[in-house]
Formats: structure tokens, sequence, C-alpha cells
């Protein structure tokens, strides 16, 4: 009898964590255990045992493990006991018998109560969302457009040659586009062709340079100013032509200032975006607004301006510029005295010198960009490369 008591207990590991089996099944616990009593104590302390260690069972696997240990069809030590019965003396059989019974009764429904509040708390854990064993989740991070990069880098390189930030309005009046513009009346630039116009001689500005007029209204020289933001024409859509895009405008109005100060300034700022090394040509073209007018090529980074290239397929037209070996960055001049008269400059106190420039279009040059599209689509595979 004292032994198989011990062969009750012996399966217990004592690393097993042990609960309160009263809060499972306050009142059959509580029964069972006066029951054993009275039949043997040592019944109801191996019940009583084995009924801490289901309750202390922490997770689903754990529990089952203690089950088996203890009812296991095999190896369970009550299973075990119950079938070395027929060896005991007639008088103790019965006793024991019942017990034995009793304990496995009392165990099996331990078992299906914990396995239930085991189940719910692991699903609840899961509702809640919370699987402290799942890796992190990387946050999100946005960047600044490819165009609002190109854009920051200028400003700071223009802030750096004593050039403060000017900022008009998207919306302009015909006079500030275009007439103190020194704009003929005919001109083809004003046609609905190229502008859009709202009525009641309102546009969307097609250029940044109308920047220029409010400063010198509002300020007196000297000035350096540079003018960024967004511009409309009425465009035929394609790749390298939008309806809205992106200019900066830059003007520095003082006195005695030359076309060699133009000269040094663009240079410094072509060598600054496109290296040291790069070449430049300063050509003479018409705009209303500056005399002389003068447009920036750079040489064609494919063929170095030769317009020719030696590929596998021998020599022949450079593909990037077309034979041209030379792209235009952006267009310059020294103001018209028309633009000082119309803001109250006298032309004969001050001279400047202005500029202006497309960044879709240094963008394009400087990362190979094909498509001017590509810059509103907002698809984030074309953004994220930037
Ligand atoms: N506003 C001109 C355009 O949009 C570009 C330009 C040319 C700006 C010469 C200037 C300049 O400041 O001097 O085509």
């Amino acid at each position: 009898m004292k032994t198989a008591t011990n062969e009750l207990l012996r399966g217990l590991d004592p690393a097993w964590e042990r609960g309160d089996p009263a809060a499972l099944l306050p009142a059959d616990h509580a029964e069972r255990v006066v029951e054993l009593k009275g039949r043997s104590p040592k019944l109801a302390e191996a019940y009583e045992r084995w009924a801490e260690v289901f309750a202390g069972a922490t997770t689903g696997a754990a529990l089952r493990e203690r089950h088996t240990a203890a009812l296991g069809r095999e190896r369970g030590v009550f299973t075990l006991a119950l079938a070395k019965l027929p060896e005991m003396p007639l008088n103790e059989r019965r006793a024991w018998g019942a017990g034995l019974n009793s304990i496995k009764l009392g165990l099996e429904g331990l078992y299906k109560r914990r396995s239930l509040d085991l189940e719910q708390a692991a699903e609840a854990s899961t509702a809640s969302g919370l699987d402290v064993t799942l890796p992190g989740r990387k946050p999100w991070v946005g960047r600044r457009h490819v165009l609002g990069q190109i854009q920051d880098e200028l400003l700071d390189l223009f802030h750096g040659l004593g050039y403060s930030v000017y900022t008009s309005p998207e919306v302009e009046s015909e006079s500030y586009n275009f007439t103190k513009l020194n704009f003929p009346p005919d001109h083809p630039a004003r046609d609905a062709h190229d502008t859009y116009w709202i009525g009641d001689g309102r546009l969307l500005r097609t250029h940044t340079s109308p920047g220029w007029v409010r400063a010198m209204e509002e300020l007196k020289p000297p000035l350096r100013l540079v003018f960024p933001g967004r511009v409309y024409r009425a465009e035929q859509v394609d790749a390298s032509h939008m309806d809205q895009f992106h200019q900066i405008d830059g003007l520095f109005v003082s006195r005695n200032v030359s076309m060699a100060d133009l000269k040094a300034t663009l240079n410094t700022f072509a060598r600054s975006i496109l290296g040291r090394e790069v070449k430049t040509r300063l050509i003479p073209v018409y705009f209303p607004f500056v005399e002389p007018g003068a447009q920036l090529d750079v040489a064609c980074a494919i063929c170095g301006g030769a317009g020719r290239v030696t590929g596998a397929a021998g020599e022949g037209r450079c593909p990037v510029c077309a034979g041209a070996g030379w792209s235009e960055l952006l267009g310059a001049g020294m103001v018209h005295p028309n633009v000082f008269k119309a803001v109250g400059y006298d032309p004969e106190e001050v001279t400047g010198f202005a500029f202006g420039m497309g960044l879709e279009r240094i963008a394009m040059a400087r990362y190979g960009i094909p498509e001017i599209r590509l810059f509103l689509e907002n698809d984030l595979r074309f953004l994220n490369q930037f």
C-alpha cells in the first residue's frame, strides 16, 4: 500500500509550476478531497499534488504533458495503479479502486477546465493583435519628391551666393506675367494655345519671371533673389512636355552689374550641379524681358560636345543629344530697360541680370529620366529611387 502511494507521486516533476485547483472547479474539488481523505489520506494527497500541477500548467502543451504522465493509457501513474488492482488483497481493493476512479474523474474534470481556459486566453491575445513572437514591422518613412530635393539643392546653392527666396502667386495677372515683362501685345506666348486663361485678365503663370516684377515693385535695389515655383502651359503632353512643371528664376539688380557677372554666376552654378569639368557655352537667344538675351548650354554628358560617338556599332551620331553636342540648361540675360521702367526703377541708375531654369529638365539630365510624366504619377517604384 505504501509503495503504491509513492508510485502515484513519482511521476510528478518537481520543476512543474503549481496552481490552485479550487479556483478551477471549487465545489467538485473540495468535495473530492473530503471524500478521498475518508478513504485514505495518501490517496487524497496524491490527488491534491496532481491537481495542483494541472492547475499550474501555463500552456496547452504543458497541460497535455502532465495529463499523459497522470492518466496516459500506457504509462500514466493512475492507469498503472488501476491495472495492478487485481493483485491487491480483496479487502483493500474496494476502497483503493473507488478512490483511484474518483481521482481519475477529478483530474479529467480539471484537465478539461484548464484546457478551455488556456485556449480562450490564447484566442484573446491573438484577437488583440499581440503576438510577441512576430518579427517587428519597419515603419514606413516618407521622403522629399525628387523635384523637391533638386529644388532644395539649388536654393541651397544660391543661398551660398547670397540669394534669398521670393515667392509669388501661381494665379497671375496678364500684366505681371506678360506686359510688365515687355512682352509685345501680339506675342505668341500670350496665345490661348500656350496660356491657361482663367478669365478676368487672370491666368496661370507661364513662368516664374513675374516674381521679379512683384519683388522690384515691393523692394528697393540692390536685390539678389531666387523665385522657385510651379508654372503652367497649355502644352500637348508627351514624353518631354507637361502642362505643368517647375522653374527657378534668379535676379540680381545693383549698380554696374555686367554680363561678366552673369557668366561667372552661371558657370559657378553649372559646375556645382554637373561637376567641375563640365563645358559650357553662352549663346545669344531672344527673350522679351532681357537684352541681350542668352542661353546657357552644357556639353552633352555622353559625347562631350562632339555630337558623335564611337560605340560597338562603329562611329555615329550621339544618341543622347542627337548630334547637337550641347543641351540647353537655362535662359538668361541682362534685365531689359523697359522692365526697369515698368517697376519704377531708373535704367540709367541700375543694371541687373536674370536667369531661369526648368527643374524637370535638370532632374532628367542628371538622373537619365526619359519621361517627364513620371514626376507627377506618384508611382513609388519611381519615387523611391531618389
Ligand atoms: N522665363 C523664361 C521661360 O520661361 C526663362 C527665362 C529666360 C528666365 C531668360 C529668365 C531669363 O530669367 O533671363 O521661358
